[in-house]
């Protein structure tokens, strides 16, 4: 997508030197634009446990080139194989939500392992190749969803179509296009009128922060709300549809995606408005079927909670909200169950949350 007129990407190989991978430090957006170069496997593992880079299929591409980092730190003697394996198992623990980090890595091992070419050279392809799939597979997801948001426009007197999204399952989670926001994109550049309600997303306000401002960058017309507002503006009729993205989607189609997503599934379904999770099928874990019981959740630092992050005169700076010894817990995703979900829009078009659903579309994933 267009930063400020020019196309910019999430992550990519650094064209003057290729053992660099340039990415954004979003810890520090909406406020500055900070490339964030990552050298090393600690780079990597950095970046992402410390959510510089962030969103479920950005932190499997950098899981990825950080493998390729890994090959090229690696020991000239046997224990490459073991080298590697180490590094993607601590890649693997950096985030334990979202399954296209555990997916990311997996496939560039098999591929190492296979293969009798240069490791580092293997591993820098593959990532590139989950790269660029992951645009295709976003850049897809719009043009099967926008026309979601294209019925509704046909149904209204030409005022704009109220979409509610949570989070950010936008360019900036994904490489381009993003997931959840790409319908949106879609949608706006064929001229539909539209209007995001962006929940600000607590404690690290991915919404207000990163969502915003990339809607803002594109032109998108959107208000930023308090994570709670969702559920009124619904009974008003003040939103058509809810689109949220996905950090790891049961076989059976239940959709684990940023903290507060359930509670605006509730209140999506109490008031009748469809409710789309936006997702590749990378994000899809063929292994599992309840989505409660089975998926590990993220719980993160408590200082997360009682702060903020602030821009003060120029210089990033985290702003107590609570005194330190406030007990605080920070789960970082919960769970929606299918029978919440109206539909999914991946790559390969629109199902039914079910197994059932995804199989139709993807009748070549792995039986569990
Ligand atoms: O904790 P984050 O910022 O990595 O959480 C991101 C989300 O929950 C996104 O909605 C999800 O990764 C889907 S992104 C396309």
């Amino acid at each position: 997508m267009k930063v400020n007129g020019s196309p910019c990407r999430t992550i990519r190989v650094d064209p003057d030197d290729r053992r660099r991978i340039l990415t954004i430090d979003q810890r520090r957006l909406p406020f500055e634009l900070v490339e964030h170069p990552l050298l090393t496997l600690d780079d990597a593992v950095e970046a992402i446990a410390a959510m510089i880079v962030r969103g479920a299929p950005l932190i499997g591409v950098t899981a990825a080139y950080g493998l390729y980092l890994a090959a090229l730190e690696a020991p000239a003697d046997d224990s490459l194989r073991a080298w590697m394996r180490a590094a993607g198992e601590r890649l693997k623990s950096a985030r334990p939500t979202a399954v296209n980090l555990a997916w990311a890595v997996e496939r560039v091992l098999a591929a190492i392992e296979e293969s009798d070419d240069d490791q580092a050279e293997r591993a820098l392809c593959v990532a590139e190749e989950i790269e660029r799939e992951d645009v295709e597979s976003c850049r897809s997801i719009g043009e099967h969803g926008v026309r979601l948001i294209e019925e509704i426009a046909e149904r209204t007197d030409g005022s704009p179509v109220n979409v509610l999204t949570h989070c950010n399952a936008g360019w900036l989670a994904c490489v381009d296009y993003g997931t959840a926001t790409s319908p949106i994109y879609a949608a706006h550049d064929r001229g539909v009128p539209l209007h995001v309600w962006v929940d600000e997303t607590r404690p690290r306000n991915q919404g207000a922060r990163l969502t915003a401002w990339e809607l803002a960058q594109h032109g998108v017309a959107h208000t930023v709300i308090v994570d709670n507002a969702g559920g009124h503006l619904m009974q008003h009729g003040m939103v058509d549809i809810v689109l949220v993205g996905s950090d790891r989607t049961t076989a059976s189609g239940d959709v684990c995606n940023k903290i507060g997503t359930y509670l605006k599934a509730l209140a999506a379904h109490d008031n009748g408005i469809p409710f789309y999770a936006a997702l590749p099928s990378s994000t899809i874990d063929w292994t599992m079927r309840d989505g409660v019981r089975e998926i590990p959740i993220e719980e993160r630092d408590g200082d997360e909670v009682r702060s903020v992050d602030a821009f003060v005169d120029g210089a990033l700076r985290s702003v107590a909200v609570l005194p330190r010894e406030t007990p605080v817990s920070n789960f970082g995703f919960d769970v929606t169950p299918a029978r919440l979900v109206t539909g999914i829009i991946t790559e390969r078009g629109i199902c039914e949350a079910s197994e059932t659903g995804l199989r139709g579309l993807f009748p070549e994933a792995p039986k569990r």
